[in-house]
């Protein structure tokens, strides 16, 4: 076997994915055709991915967002993301989704569940993946507004829904502003995660640790600026879930053959690890691509992407019951797998 056919095949979480970016161009130009919704100007589908920053890449997202409307959309572009993802060879999934951006376009917080959910349960099904649920907080709308946010998390609890992140635009929207609503997500028993460091400085990754609670920091990559926080967090392991692909697009660390690549120095520290695909279509990948450009282009050895894949599930949000048998079952597939390469 190819060593991209044993990364595609090799068991892995994929714990930093958002429903509304992992729609695919073609469903979403059906979408918005069906719901009469008017699309800039495009000769192909594809054509709509297209952005050189986060500000541009969101205005994209919000757009992709408002035409997903009715329960049937919101349960297909589920069960299509999380066919990509077992395509991947993911086994676990966390899936964020921005209920903020379909408000917007007038749908209901429940009817939103009711499809993802129902998604997401014909994916165990049919796909044997098991996935959960983390609505996320749009920090661009503010403080006061997260709170009633989580409450209403809180309110329409769901066994699938887990937690909450923190997305949207770092750039004027830093993490204390959100520390009221952090505060209640973990008196309801939220799990909490939140994007940081991604556009925003190292300062927000220790915000969004020590302020809000956060168990993990999706991206962080900003935290190289800080070499004191690299090493409470080396001695914390407190997990990153990193999207290498994403960091081409939206951070200041571009080139990813670059030995100075911020996920390398992350890795070269002792920083624990996750990867995953953020937005895939929108940015041209799936799971598995992400895991073959480590290796083809950043130059990661098959027993790093090993432990990367392996640290997935003691990042995961679940009990440490399963954390024990997926460690055991997975490092033996994985080393099989690995035995295979040609
Ligand atoms: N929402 C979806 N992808 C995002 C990213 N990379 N940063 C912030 N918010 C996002
Ligand atoms: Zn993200």
């Amino acid at each position: 076997m190819t060593i991209d056919e044993v990364l595609r095949q090799m068991p892995k979480t994929e714990l930093h994915l958002h429903l509304e970016g992992a729609v695919d161009s073609l469903t979403f130009a059906e979408l918005a055709t069906k719901h009469g919704l008017e699309l800039p100007p495009h000769s192909s589908a594809s054509d709509l991915y297209e952005y050189d920053t986060l500000a541009d890449f969101l205005k994209v997202y919000s757009l992709v967002s408002h035409a997903i409307r009715d329960r049937d959309d919101f349960q297909r572009v589920t069960y299509e993301c999380l066919e990509r993802c077992a395509h991947s060879g993911a086994r676990y999934v966390e899936l964020f989704f921005s209920p903020e951006s379909h408000f917007e376009a007038g749908v209901e917080y429940g009817a939103m569940l009711d499809g993802v959910l129902q998604g997401m349960e014909d994916a165990e099904t049919d796909l044997n993946l098991v996935s959960n649920l983390v609505p996320a907080i749009n920090r661009e709308l503010g403080g006061v507004r997260a709170v009633e946010f989580v409450q209403m998390v809180a309110d329409d609890r769901r066994d699938r829904v887990i937690g909450v992140g923190l997305d949207f635009n770092e750039v004027g929207y830093p993490p204390e502003h959100f520390v009221e609503a952090f505060r209640l997500a973990t008196q309801v028993g939220l799990c909490r995660t939140s994007h940081a460091g991604e556009v925003g400085p190292a300062a927000n990754v220790r915000t969004g640790i020590e302020l809000l609670g956060c168990q993990r920091v999706d991206h962080g990559y900003n935290i190289v600026d800080d070499p004191v926080l690299v090493e409470e967090c080396v001695v914390s392991q407190i997990p990153f879930t990193v999207c290498p692909t994403t960091t081409t697009y939206t951070s200041s660390f571009r080139d990813l053959a670059d030995p100075n690549h911020a996920i390398r120095q992350m890795a070269s520290a002792g920083l624990k690890l996750t990867i995953n695909s953020d937005d895939p279509p929108m940015f041209g990948i799936d799971l598995a691509m992400e895991y073959c450009t480590l290796y083809h282009i950043m130059g990661f050895t098959p027993e790093e992407l090993r432990e990367f894949a392996l640290n997935g599930i003691d990042a995961a949000w679940v009990d440490d019951q399963t954390k024990s048998e997926w460690r055991a079952a997975w490092s033996d597939e994985i080393d099989k797998l690995l035995a295979q390469v040609t």
